[in-house]
Order: C-alpha cells, then sequence, then structure tokens
C-alpha cells in the first residue's frame, strides 16, 4: 500500500543543511497499523510528511497505493492526496468553525453540496461519538474530543490511509487509551492503512501490527511487536522496551555469583516470551513431570501487545546437568522465545 524507495530529505536552512532522513527503505501493507518509534528529533514527523508529500523528498520514491507520489504534477498530487487523512499532536482545528464545520471544511474545498457534505458529516460524527457536540467550538472541547474531531476531518474524503503525527502525545493516558481505541475501530472497520508515530512504546504496542525503530534519520530496526519485545537488537530498542516492560532481576539474583558457562551445579536462569495460544500450555509441569528437573519460578507478567497474550516467565532450572539440558532442548522446541541469561550458582 506504502512503498518507500531510497526516500531522502535534506532541509536548508539558514545555519546549513540538515540531514533529516537518509535513504529510507519501507513497505507497508494495506490494512496494516504501522509504528515508527523515535526520540525527539529522530526525523518522524519527516518520515511521515514524506509519504503525503507535505515535505517534498530530497531524493527517491514515494508510492501509495500503486502510484508514484513523486512523479506526480501538482494538481495529481492534490486528487492522489484524498486518499490519505492525516491527523496532528495538536489537532490543528479551526478555532472560528463548529465541530461540523471542521469535519465538512475538507469536502467544502473540494466543492461538494451542502447535501451531500452532510450524508458524510452525519456519519462520521456518529463514528466518532460526537454527535451532541456537533456546534461546539473547539475551545469548548477536551483534548480526547479535539482529536476525534481531527479523526473525522480526516476520514471526511474516504481515504485508504491514515497518518498519525504524535496523535496523542498531548492526551493523558486514559484519554490516549480511548482514542487508540477509536483507531483500532476504523482500522477494523474501515480496512484502513494506519501509519502511526511516537515516542511513546505504550502506544506502539497498544496497536501495532509492526514498527520501526527510527535514530538519526535512520530505520535502525523492524518487525513485528512480538519480534522486537522478545528479541531487540540496538540499545535504542532496548531502552525503549524497558521503559514499558521492565523485566527487572529480583536484587538476590543480581548479586548472585552467575557465569555464561554451565558449571557443575550451576542452574540456569531463563527468561520464557510467550504470545497468543501457547501461554496456555503446562510448560512448567512437563518439565518437572518429563525432564525430571526442579523449577523454581522468579517472576512471571502476563501482558498484552495489540489484545493478543504476551507473558514472561523468569525461572531457574536445578537438576542433573544431563536433565537440564533435555529440558532447555524441549523449551527451545516450544513456540516461545527462551534466553538463558546466565548460570547461578
Ligand atoms: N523545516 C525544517 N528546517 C530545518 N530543519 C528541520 C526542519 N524540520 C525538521 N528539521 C530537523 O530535522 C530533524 C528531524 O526532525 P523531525 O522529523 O521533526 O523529528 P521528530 O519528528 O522525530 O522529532 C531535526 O534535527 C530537526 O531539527
Ligand atoms: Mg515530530
Amino acid at each position: 500500500m506504502i512503498e518507500l524507495q531510497n526516500v531522502e530529505k535534506t532541509y536548508q536552512s539558514k545555519h546549513g543543511n540538515v540531514l533529516a532522513l537518509k535513504k529510507t527503505n519501507l513497505k507497508i501493507a494495506a490494512g496494516e497499523i504501522f509504528g515508527v518509534i523515535g526520540l525527539s528529533g529522530a526525523g518522524k514527523s519527516t518520515l511521515i510528511r514524506c509519504i503525503n508529500m507535505l515535505e517534498t523528498p530530497t531524493g527517491g520514491k514515494v508510492i501509495v497505493d500503486g502510484q508514484e507520489l513523486t512523479a506526480m504534477k501538482d494538481s495529481e498530487l492534490r486528487k492522489a492526496r484524498q486518499n490519505i487523512g492525516m491527523i496532528f499532536q495538536h489537532f490543528n482545528l479551526l478555532a472560528c468553525r463548529t465541530v461540523y464545520d471542521n469535519i465538512a471544511f475538507p469536502l467544502e474545498i473540494q466543492g461538494m453540496s451542502k447535501d451531500t457534505i452532510k450524508q458524510k458529516v452525519e456519519p462520521l460524527l456518529a463514528l466518532v461519538g460526537l454527535e451532541d457536540r456537533r456546534n461546539h467550538y473547539p475551545s469548548q472541547l477536551s483534548g480526547g474530543q479535539k482529536q476525534r474531531v481531527g479523526i473525522a476531518r480526516a476520514l471526511a474524503s474516504n481515504p485508504k490511509i491514515l497518518l498519525c503525527d504524535e496523535a496523542t502525545s498531548a492526551l493523558d493516558p486514559q484519554t490516549t487509551k480511548s482514542i487508540l481505541g477509536l483507531l483500532k475501530d476504523i482500522n477494523k472497520r474501515l480496512n484502513l492503512t494506519i501509519v502511526l508515530i511516537t515516542h511513546q512504546m505504550q502506544v506502539v504496542k497498544e496497536i501495532c501490527d509492526r514498527v520501526a525503530v527510527i535514530e538519526d534519520g535512520t530505520i535502525i530496526e523492524e518487525g513485528t511487536m512480538f519480534d522486537l519485545f522478545t528479541n531487540p537488537k540496538t540499545p535504542t530498542t532496548k531502552e525503549f522496551i524497558s521503559s514499558i516492560n521492565n523485566v527487572e532481576l529480583p536484587e538476590i539474583l543480581k548479586t548472585a555469583p552467575m557465569s555464561k558457562e554451565y558449571l557443575d551445579g550451576s542452574r540456569p536462569l531463563v527468561r520464557l516470551s510467550f504470545i497468543g495460544d501457547s501461554a496456555g500450555d503446562p510448560l512448567i509441569s512437563t518439565l518437572i513431570k518429563k525432564y525430571d528437573v526442579e523449577v523454581n519460578i522468579i517472576y512471571g507478567n502476563i501482558d498484552s501487545i495489540k489484545d493478543i497474550p504476551y507473558g514472561t516467565l523468569l525461572i531457574e532450572i536445578s537438576g542433573d546437568r544431563e536433565h537440564i539440558k533435555n529440558a532447555i532442548n524441549y523449551l527451545h522446541e516450544r513456540k516461545l522465545k527462551i534466553e538463558v541469561i546466565g548460570y547461578v550458582s
């Protein structure tokens, strides 16, 4: 649905050139909720604004829904852009217009008649739950309600894609949840492709299917949420994940002598991560019964990634060396992620 090929963006300013986005390649499938996470200044906004050409890339191709936007004339581009809605951190509503008139605005610009506009705006008001606020002005709305207007306005021209630039960053956690819920809902109902940029891991975890991590204008890591959570490869990704998924070792183990290798009589400390169905497997009892080892549970947690259960379990296994080896092999064969953190003696 969206493809970036070697897309680059250099800003020219009084203080010299800023290479905000280095050669970037990205493919986002139709119907996907794709997240881009990075710290402030990493190039997130530049990246997302290149997708709808609010920023013209200084190199590379942007292809959306089979059409190359980077090769279009202005008039063609204006038309193609109707396929791409966008919402913003600070909502960007028109203060002098009511809720209804804000949503109607892009349709008025397209020259639609009052009746056609009404037919489009009414269901959108219902979709975002603002029917009773239609005559209110932005200053009379809460942040969450303003973003709902932003979403309805972005959907007015029936886009296939919705771009969200830090859309929940100005909202409190509760309101963030409700807006993310609405985005998930319209993603399913309208089969809308959503690209969302954020500096908050919590947001990504709540709704994204796949995510890219961006740093200094470069995508440094990309994958499914589960991959990223269970196997982060870069320090930046690890940092983002630990911000919400802090599986700290208990004090006693931090100070316990731990080696990288198996020593005679030492006990492996194992972190298991599992997702979806396998979360219900009788794993521990199988280990104990079948492999004749003892299992000490040190930490356990069940969370979710986009509504799918995601569990973490920290266990210590003790017993015969051979038994331990077989037990760990058994774990490796399961549909879960296993990491031997070290051997406690
Ligand atoms: N219009 C601009 N002119 C010059 N530099 C810019 C402009 N917009 C962004 N930048 C610079 O590009 C880099 C990436 O910015 P941005 O894409 O806004 O990052 P993010 O959204 O991740 O915070 C930053 O160093 C920023 O200062
Ligand atoms: Mg930004």
